[in-house]
């Protein structure tokens, strides 16, 4: 009965002989069952003093390819129409125990849940993973910085004469293998992966460990746009205040408001900046200099403003001074002598007393001609001319003297700008230079 199905199926399989093999073949053969822990318990060497020889990549966005070997599977293709490779899930067979040092948060991405195992006992395990790992960051030069982050890849359990660790690519073919697997690059762009062998001997044993170091630069156009750029222009506008007039505190409000603008840009900095660092950032630097050169021009403006408002107090009381006197020249012509040098005399006494003899020879002349009842009248008008004439001299020399005080005030203006202009200037030069090595 039997022998005739089988007569039958080769009729219908067209009459040639062919042997039918399945995976399943395979995996009975190796004796692999769930239930059959020879697999998985130990490290799959016959002998234990065979190291098992682990060969593992890590690209970037890390994909970890592990090769190692197992001893305790053999077969033969040819015995099983040429099977090289067959795929088992990966919680049948043992598996080295590799981890990751910098590792800070359990993996959870999707887990690769085949392993690929070869005829001669090479297997091979592909896994994604997300790796969040702790990176010391250097930001002294934040924006223009470039990062290296290690990771450390070794076994927790397996010293180096049990386990034996080795990259299946080197440097350069790891760097360009992580450039074609990357698409999108983000804030960072990615320089260089280069890879390393340390051991490390803990507790009388050697382990072996790799380290993959991913080189990094930050791509600082955002952070120039958003915050370098507009500290700049701030400075900019407050050299250009310059320009604007000291008068009625205009300028005072300008700086002030510049002055406020840069402190909500400090508060963007609060946020950009990485604040692991033991170096002070340049761009802190960059910052509090710009910051302290404002406030120093904006004392420096209230300071002139300060002089200048005191001056024109001083103006102020001289005009007063003056209309009080037109009044009482006005209510009583005649006594106008006594009550004169009060508000301005001090500043003024020089002219006062040099503009005094102008009207002088006239009083003279017309003392000596005339001498009758009319020329009472006459000296009266004379006596209030010349006094008209010292007040107005009083007041002009006194608006000299202003117009002299506010020549001082522009004096210290250029003196200071020049000053800022060569401080502001050299920083700049400084810091981009340092930014820039
Ligand atoms: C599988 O098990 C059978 C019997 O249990 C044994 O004869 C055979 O050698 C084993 N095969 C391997 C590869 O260990
Ligand atoms: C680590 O130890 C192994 C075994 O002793 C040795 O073969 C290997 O060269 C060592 N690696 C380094 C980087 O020293």
């Amino acid at each position: 009965m039997r022998v005739a199905v089988v007569v039958l199926l080769f009729l219908t399989d067209g009459a040639l002989c062919k042997k039918v093999c399945s995976y399943q073949d395979v995996v009975d053969y190796l004796n692999l069952t769930r239930d059959n822990s020879v697999h998985k318990l130990t490290r799959p060497v016959l002998d234990y003093t065979h190291p098992t020889t682990v060969e593992l990549d890590i690209l970037l966005y890390a994909i970890l390819a592990v090769m190692w070997n197992n001893e305790r599977i053999l077969w033969d293709p040819a015995q099983f129409c040429g099977i090289t490779k067959i795929s088992v899930p990966h919680d049948m067979l043992w598996k080295p125990d590799l981890f990751i040092y910098e590792m800070i948060q359990k993996d959870d991405s999707p887990q690769n849940p085949y392993m690929i195992v070869s005829y001669d006992g090479t297997v091979i395990s592909e896994e994604d993973m997300r790796v969040v790992s702790t990176c010391k960051m250097d930001v002294h030069k934040f924006p223009f910085d470039t990062q290296k982050c290690n990771i450390s890849v070794g076994s927790a359990v397996h010293s180096v004469d049990e386990l034996r660790i080795f990259p299946s690519s080197n440097s350069s073919r790891a760097t360009q293998f992580s450039r074609e697997v990357m698409k999108t690059q983000g804030e960072w762009e990615f320089l260089h992966l280069s890879v390393a062998s340390y051991n490390f001997t803990y507790d009388s044993k050697q382990w072996e460990q790799l380290i993959y170091t991913f080189t990094m630069k930050r791509r600082p156009l955002l952070h120039v746009i958003n915050f370098l750029l507009p500290i700049l222009f701030f400075l900019c506008l407050d050299l250009a205040s310059y320009f604007i007039s000291d008068h009625r505190g205009e300028k005072l409000g300008f700086k002030v408001t510049v002055l406020l603008a840069i402190s909500v840009l400090l508060l963007i900095l609060n946020d950009i900046l990485p604040s692991m660092s033991n170096k002070t950032p340049l761009i802190a630097t960059y910052c509090i200099v710009i910051f302290a050169l404002m406030l120093l021009s904006l004392l420096e403006t209230i300071l002139v403003t300060y002089l200048m408002e005191k001056d024109s107090q001083e103006k102020l009381k001289l005009g007063d001074d003056w209309e009080d006197k037109q009044e009482k020249v006005k209510i009583d012509n005649s006594n106008t002598e006594d009550k004169r040098q009060t508000g301005c005399s001090c500043i003024c006494k020089v002219s006062d007393g040099e503009k005094q003899h102008e009207l002088l020879p006239v009083a003279e002349e017309v003392d000596n001609i005339v001498q009758t009842g009319e020329s009472h009248v006459l000296l009266l008008i004379l006596e209030e001319l010349k006094d008209l004439q010292k007040t107005a001299n009083l007041h002009l020399s006194c608006r000299e003297e202003a117009r002299r005080s506010s020549h001082w005030a522009t004096r210290i203006n250029r003196a200071f700008f020049i000053f800022y202009v060569v401080v502001v200037s050299t920083f700049l030069s400084l810091i981009f230079m340092e930014w820039n090595s």
